[in-house]
């Protein structure tokens, strides 16, 4: 049977639900903290696809693609009808696995259609993530007994007719949450004592260090900005008042070598004491603000990082009714609470006997790059925040700990305290993400900054906030509210059936041969994430709240007590460590071993999907390798866009791939390179007319190509060339493409593309994809692999944007430094180009240009400067000085071959230009 995704994906509907809305999946990944997530959009039509058949009727074809776009359009849209017809096209059962689960957006999708579904993950992080996700959610709970606190069942009510599933676990959770949190403010109360009856927000801390001329320590700000200053904040009963805004200085007494905070209305007045160095230096410098002696990059970071930082607090945030939150300098009683808190800390009691409170879990060495911490001192996962912190942390972990034993005493049953406390506990991960030095004040919305700065990175900052125990962000409270109105959202209409968590390695997947309808997966690739690195500070707590309830998640066979590595399919590329096992070989041997498994367990009639976001060619070039060495033949491929994050707010046009494979046949024969690449051209203008026939985009059909041309060379057990030598597989994509290409029948003015030269043509075909518009930064190395150019040869007609490439404006190409002078060897484009950018001299500069190239009746660039003025955005300045040079085409060709002055020339362009006016 071919399946759906072997022939067709609902491409537009997925770039367009993957941004907002249902099928981003934003309300699915905030329920736990996990990385590499993709929009939940992509996740849904990946499951449906490769479980709906693809029938040979057209009119069922069209039937079942009409089914689809309509799933497309919520989360449970169509339900009932999808069912039946995954059903219907799977007898021997419509069961899939996601071997690289994460927390399970993919296996979601399958649960929620009350499919047969299975999620394998390594990290013991995210098989709690994905119970939470896929596991929890869909259980019937109602017959669990009523917990011992929080509030009863109403008497009055039946609680299996009144009472939903949902409503029940999310009456629980509700329950368990808010006690936890009454205990912990009640234990924590008096180190965060309340000020005037009010319990404060948050504190401002900053690390101190020694200054080196002086002695003196100093605290290391970055910014004295505390809140911005604002028009009119009021509330409906106060009155408006104009914000003056807060900021803090650092005030000092060099007799006694004591500093305070002051904090002032209005904007900082001095500059901070962490501050942009001389110029041309690295990183910001330190200035003691005793003696003013500058410390630069290298030395405070030297200083902290030999251990000689120590926390001072220096503001604390009360809420305020008017402008939200107000800074004042700490009580003596605040100061006083922090130091018995530190003493607290000391006398804490270990969770086991190889459970230390405090997290001694080390920081595997020269981690700095993704533990940012390390770089400043930090050893262990327990030195990343402020005793006091600390401190808050190991009483929450010890709460959620204890439930256990009360909960079973209540008899509620070992699955649902293990729910219930892992619930809890991912609300303690979930408040890591605004703890630790690395968190920040959020100026600009009165809250505080991630700690992850990018997809995984941990944070560090001298200058950090902690919330306290009372509510606004980052406390347990704001945690909880919105943790249970994810978990609300989450269980909205829910229907299906729990996915089989499994924790283990995608490299021996529990489950028998050809069991399995489809496996549909998103694989770790490379050196993009490192999963459990990024995620031990996680463990290392999580290990505390839930050694109680999950006591197989504190063994590890890591002896610094970390999550396991061993099996791990990562490249660790920062880390080069003597010893570090995860290189780019071990990564081929295991994701080969992996796709092996998950040729194993599908079916003969069953598809492997692979979600995959990379569009780079190399990283195609490894993964075919490793579908090859595994069994597998690739036989669609499909782009979605979606912006994905890079660094903060650096958003890159990501072009996510959805590709099916299924097991290649036994007893293929071996193929003819020549034979081969005419397959492969018929076999893509075959699909063409379906591909346009579903709207799809040209760029995108140049990816789907590849689905076909890797079919076709699939039915062969490998392709040799006329030498008898072995032809990459790879090479079929740029068939693949060119066939494309050619299927378009681009002409320029009746001049076929393949009339031109190479680099005219490279561009010709660029610009009438993508016009002047940014293109994600893979494109280019494909287009010139279509082109058999190197980048090199073309890279000076593209401009680098934060996201890609676009294609370059004339002037800014014109006046490069590098660009060579026109002449007889100048390439067509270069000549129509340079023209352009010579308008603004007017015709004679535009008729020098076309003297140098030779080519003043040269059709192909008259073609091209046409091709210009129409392709690109009317407005474009390009467009207009193609426009303006072909009205006076005949002026600037006599210019040019020397029959006119430039006096004359100049005159006629002037007529003409008049004229144009005329007609505007
Ligand atoms: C791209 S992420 C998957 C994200 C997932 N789709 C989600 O919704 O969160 C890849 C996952 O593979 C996991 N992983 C790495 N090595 C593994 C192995 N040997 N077996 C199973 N999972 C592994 C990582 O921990 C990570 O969660």
């Amino acid at each position: 049977m071919t399946r759906m995704i072997e022939r067709w994906f609902p491409c537009k509907e997925v770039s367009e639900n993957s941004t907002a809305g249902w099928g981003s999946g934003n309300t699915e990944r905030a329920l736990f903290t996990w990385f590499a997530a993709r929009p939940i959009a992509q996740a849904k039509a990946a499951v449906i696809c490769s479980l709906l058949p693809w029938p040979d009727d057209e009119g069922e074809q069209k039937r079942l693609q009409d089914l689809v776009r309509r799933a497309m359009t919520g989360r449970y849209a169509a339900h009932e009808e999808l069912r039946r017809e995954i059903l219907a096209a799977n007898p021997d059962g419509a069961s899939m696995i996601d071997p690289f689960s994460g927390r399970g957006m993919i296996p979601l999708e399958a649960a929620r259609l009350g499919l047969e579904s299975h999620a394998i993950e390594y990290s013991p992080v995210a098989v709690i993530a994905s119970h939470l996700l896929t596991d929890y959610p869909f259980r019937d709970w109602r017959a669990e007994p009523e917990l011992p606190f929080g509030p009863r069942q109403r008497a009055d009510l039946n609680t299996y007719d009144e009472e939903s599933a949902a409503e029940r676990y999310l009456r629980d959770v509700k329950a368990v949450l808010e006690e936890v949190g009454k205990r912990h403010s009640q234990s924590m109360a008096a180190f965060y004592p309340e000020v005037d009856g009010k319990q404060p927000w948050g504190y401002l801390w900053a690390v101190t260090l020694p200054c080196q001329e002086c002695s003196r320590r100093f605290p290391l700000v970055g910014s004295y900005n505390l809140r911005m200053p604002s028009e009119k904040k009021g509330t409906k009963r106060r009155a408006a008042l104009d914000d003056p805004g807060q900021s803090f200085y650092i005030d000092v007494d060099p007799s006694k070598g004591t500093f305070q905070a002051v904090v002032h209305d209005g904007l900082p007045r001095k500059t901070p004491t962490l501050t942009a160095g001389s110029p041309g230096a690295r990183g910001k410098a330190a200035i003691c603000p005793f003696c003013s002696h500058v410390h630069t990059l290298e030395t405070h970071k030297r200083l902290a990082n030999e251990g000689h930082g120590e926390d001072a607090l220096l503001v604390v945030a009360d809420h305020d009714s008017q402008f939200g939150k107000v800074f004042r300098a700490p009580t003596e009683q605040e100061f006083l609470a922090v130091s018995s808190a530190d003493t607290a800390l000391q006398g804490e009691k270990w969770f086991t006997p190889v459970l230390p409170a405090i997290p001694n879990e080390l920081i595997p060495e020269k981690s700095g790059a993704t533990i940012r911490p390390q770089l400043y001192g930090a050893k262990t996962y327990g030195d990343l925040m402020i005793p006091r912190q600390t401190l808050s942390f190991v009483r929450m972990a010890s709460l959620i700990a204890g439930l256990t034993s009360e909960l079973r005493q209540a008899e509620v049953s070992d699955s649902y305290v293990r729910a219930l406390s892992a619930i809890a506990a991912s609300q303690l991960a979930r408040q890591l993400r605004r703890s630790t030095r690395g968190a920040t004040l959020d100026v600009a919305r009165q809250g505080s900054h991630d700690i992850f700065v990018n997809e995984s990175t941990i944070a560090f900052s001298y200058d950090n906030l902690e919330p306290g125990i009372g509510t606004g962000p980052g406390t347990w409270a704001s945690m909880c509210t919105g943790g249970l109105s994810t978990l609300k959202n989450v269980l909205d209409g829910i229907k299906g059936l729990s996915t089989d968590v499994i924790s283990g390695s995608a490299t021996a997947i529990p489950l028998s041969d050809s069991s399995l309808a489809a496996v549909v997966t998103d694989p770790p690739y490379d050196a993009m994430v490192y999963y459990s690195d990024s995620s031990d500070l996680m463990y290392a707590w999580l290990k505390r709240a839930l050694y109680t309830s999950w006591p197989e998640i504190v063994v590890t066979p890591d002896d610094r007590g970390l999550q396991d590595k061993s099996e791990e399919i990562i490249v660790m590329d920062h880390n080069k460590t003597p010893g570090e096992h995860r290189t780019r070989d071990h990564y081929d041997r295991l994701i080969t071993q992996a796709f092996s498994e998950m040729r194993r367990v599908v079916r003969e009639d069953g598809v492997v999907t692979i979600v995959f976001g990379h569009g780079d060619p190399d990283v195609w070039r490894r993964l075919l390798g490793a579908l090859h060495d595994a069994g597998l033949v690739m036989t669609g491929s499909w782009p979605a866009n979606t912006e994905a994050g890079g660094q903060q707010g650096k958003a890159n046009i990501k072009t996510t791939l959805t590709m099916a494979c299924r097991p290649a046949a036994t007893n293929r024969p071996e193929g003819l390179r020549a034979q081969v690449e005419v397959e492969v051209r018929e076999e893509v203008k075959a699909r063409m007319s379906l591909w346009e026939s579903s709207g799809l985009a040209p760029t995108d059909m140049l990816m789907a190509s590849a689905g076909p041309a890797m079919e076709i060379v699939g039915r062969y057990s490998m392709v040799v060339d006329h030498k008898g030598d072995q032809v990459d597989p790879y090479e079929f994509l740029i068939v693949a493409r060119r066939a494309v290409q050619e299927a378009f029948r681009i002409e320029i003015d009746h001049h076929p593309l393949d009339t031109f030269d190479l680099r005219t043509r490279f561009a010709l075909w660029w610009l009438q994809l993508f016009g002047k518009s940014e293109t994600g930064k893979d494109e280019l190395r494909w287009q010139t692999l279509v082109a058999d150019l190197d980048v090199a040869a073309v890279r000076d007609l593209m401009t680098e944007t934060s996201k890609g490439f676009r294609f370059t404006d004339a002037k800014r190409y014109a006046k490069a430094k590098n660009t060579p002078p026109i002449s007889e060897e100048s390439s067509v484009i270069d000549v129509a180009i340079v023209m352009a950018a010579a308008w603004e001299d007017g015709l004679t500069g535009v008729g020098e240009v076309l003297a140098q190239s030779g080519r003043g009746d040269d059709p192909f660039l008259w073609a091209v400067l046409g091709f210009l003025a129409d392709r690109l955005v009317e407005s474009d300045a390009d467009a207009v000085a193609c426009n303006r040079i072909l009205r006076n085409r005949t002026a600037t060709q006599q210019f040019a071959k020397g029959a006119t002055s430039a006096v004359e020339a100049q005159q006629a362009a002037d007529r003409q230009t008049m004229l144009q006016f005329d007609d505007e």
